[in-house]
């Protein structure tokens, strides 16, 4: 099922949960300031309501969830009913979010009681939730992904990589509009006080992170192309509809006031993510195991959307193998530390 938006949610049956560590690595540096903004948020004395927006099929999700219970917990005592929602789009894997969430050993459900798990089918870019009635909303590694695809680029998969003026500035329009309304939707949603920690891939002034994977990436295709396997057409479809933005652009609503919305900044700030690969290699020196956990990692987040571009006479799964094993094949050839930025915000609902 795709969302006819150009893109589709990761890859299903489970496969994004076994092969996330490196968004799971981006995740774990959050913890801090996530338990800051859980202690913080006044919780009144009803239900308390926690929002993990873009939850994928939930294994990222466990242990954000669990500090947010944990600290909740240590203010108000063991028996306050929470509220957890996970959301994503309704082509989202969902099955494998219920099996996270009841089954799996990291849940956060594991020894804790009076916790109510729920799940929208939603693009965040709609309203989700009634007014005033969220405390905390968590958001990880998904708004880099626009809310549809604007412009096709026939010289990179990643339309915010391309070197094309016209695409560039399409994407920066797209971007701009969704951040402001992703803002404004969540700050209706939240209490007074509650507060929204969203943190996504993006660049610095003068580059992304992602030049050796994607790029390699857009080569693998080209390979493809070359060889009859893909034609020039589905090659340039195969633009995954994702900008990179900068730490202006998420300040650039609050330039005036400093407030956007109803919303304050509280926290922003660039980090670069670890790559937990990258010792492995270091230590077993394995370029091919190196390359093949990259393209698989590639393969979780981009492989569905990449299929949408695929005429009906191709088997999606067969071109995405072809397309995937060159890629691995590539990448092993010389092995990069692939750390990508991701920018953090915290916003506090101030109005
Ligand atoms: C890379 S995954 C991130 C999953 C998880 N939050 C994590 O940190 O590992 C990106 C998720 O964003 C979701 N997504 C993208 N656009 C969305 C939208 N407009 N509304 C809801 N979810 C969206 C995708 O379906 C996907 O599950």
């Amino acid at each position: 099922m795709t969302d006819d938006l150009g893109r589709a949610a990761m890859e299903g049956s489970g496969f994004y949960n076994r092969h996330s560590a490196l968004q799971a690595a981006g995740v774990a540096a959050l913890a801090d300031i996530w338990a800051r903004a859980c202690d913080a948020v006044p919780v009144g004395e009803g239900v308390v309501r926690i929002v993990d927006l873009a939850s994928s099929q939930g294994r990222n999700s466990m242990a954000p969830m669990r500090i947010a219970i944990d600290t909740i917990r240590r203010r108000t005592g063991p028996a306050r009913p929470i509220e957890i929602i996970h959301t994503d789009l309704p082509s989202n894997d969902f099955s494998s979010l219920f099996d996270a969430v009841f089954a799996d050993d990291s849940s956060y459900l594991r020894n804790a009681s009076a916790i109510f798990p729920l799940a929208i089918g939603r693009s965040y870019f709609e309203p989700l939730l009634p007014p005033d009635s969220v405390h905390l909303a968590w958001n990880t590694w998904s708004m880099q992904w626009m809310a549809r695809n604007v412009i096709n680029a026939s010289d990179h998969v990643l339309a915010g990589m391309s070197k094309s003026e016209e695409v560039l500035s399409a994407v920066a329009t797209q971007q701009q509009e969704d951040w402001a309304q992703f803002l404004s939707l969540r700050s209706a949603e939240l209490v007074h006080g509650g507060r929204l920690l969203t943190a996504f891939t993006a660049r610095t002034d003068i580059e992304t992170g992602w030049e050796w994977l994607l790029g390699e990436l857009w080569e693998a295709i080209c390979d493809l192309v070359g060889q009859g396997l893909l034609s020039r057409e589905e090659a340039t479809r195969m633009t995954i509809p994702i900008g990179l933005r900068q730490l202006r652009d998420l300040a650039a609503p609050f330039n005036d006031t400093g407030a956007y919305a109803g919303l304050k900044i509280e926290h922003l700030e660039l980090k670069q993510t670890a790559n937990p690969h990258w010792n492995d290699f270091l230590k077993t020196g394995d370029k091919d195991e190196f390359a093949r956990r990259h393209a698989e990692a590639t393969r979780a987040w981009a492989g569905p959307t990449l299929a949408l571009a695929l005429t009906s006479h191709h088997d999606p799964q067969v071109s995405l193998d072809a397309i995937f094993a060159r890629h691995a094949e590539r990448l092993a050839r010389d092995p990069k530390q692939h750390e990508p930025y991701m920018v953090v915000g915290v916003f506090v609902k101030d109005k």
